[in-house]
C-alpha cells in the first residue's frame, strides 16, 4: 500500500527524484526550504515526491513532482497531484498552479486530466535559467507553460 507523508526534515527529501523534475539543484534547494515536501512511500522505499509552495497569498504551487522511473505510468503521479490539491484546500488556498516546459507533452496531458487549465507562458524561461539545453519528444524546451486550477478552500 502506498502512503503519502509530509516530511519536515529537508535532509530526508529524495534529491535524486527532485532532480528528475528539475535539474537546477540550486533552485530545488531554494523551494525545498520554503515549501512543504511530501513523499509517496511503499514498504521502505520512496517512490514519488512533490513540493508545495505558497506562490502568493491564496495561491499554492506544485514546484516539483516526480515519480521513480521504474514506477511511472502506474497512476502515482495523478495520486500525488490529487493529494496536493486536497492538501492545498485544507491549507486554505483558493488556487493551485503548476509550471512545465513546452516540450513536456505527457506532463501537460496529465495536469489537464487533473483539472488544471492553461494560464500563461513565460517565454524563454528554461533557456534563460538553465545552463544545459533541455530536449524532450524532439522539442527544445524553451518556454514555461503555466497552468492553474481553482480550489474550494476548507482551512
Ligand atoms: N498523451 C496523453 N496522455 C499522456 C501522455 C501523452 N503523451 N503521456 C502521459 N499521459 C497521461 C497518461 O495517459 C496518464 O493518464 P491516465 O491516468 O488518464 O491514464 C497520465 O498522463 C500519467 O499519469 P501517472 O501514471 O499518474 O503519472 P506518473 O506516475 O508517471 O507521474 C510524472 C507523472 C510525475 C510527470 C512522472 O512521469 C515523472 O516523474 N517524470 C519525470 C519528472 C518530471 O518530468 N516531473 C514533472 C516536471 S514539472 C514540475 O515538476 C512542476
Amino acid at each position: 500500500m502506498m502512503e503519502i507523508n509530509h516530511i519536515t526534515d529537508d535532509q530526508e527529501a529524495p534529491m535524486d527524484l527532485l532532480l528528475l523534475a528539475d535539474p537546477n539543484q540550486q533552485l530545488v534547494e531554494q523551494y525545498l526550504q520554503s515549501g512543504r515536501c511530501y513523499t509517496a512511500n511503499q514498504k521502505d522505499s520512496i517512490i514519488g515526491v512533490y513540493i508545495l509552495v505558497e506562490k502568493s497569498p491564496g495561491t499554492a504551487e506544485i514546484a516539483n513532482i516526480a515519480v521513480h522511473p521504474d514506477r511511472q505510468n502506474e497512476g502515482i503521479g495523478r495520486k500525488l497531484i490529487d493529494h496536493a490539491i486536497a492538501e492545498s484546500e485544507n491549507l486554505g488556498f483558493t488556487q493551485i498552479e503548476i509550471g512545465t516546459g513546452n516540450s513536456s507533452i505527457g506532463q501537460l496531458a496529465l495536469y489537464q486530466k487533473c483539472g488544471f487549465q492553461l494560464q500563461s507562458i513565460i517565454h524563454n524561461f528554461f533557456t534563460d535559467h538553465y545552463d544545459q539545453p533541455i530536449e524532450e519528444n524532439g522539442i527544445i524546451c524553451k518556454d514555461m507553460i503555466r497552468l492553474s486550477k481553482k480550489l474550494v478552500p476548507r482551512g
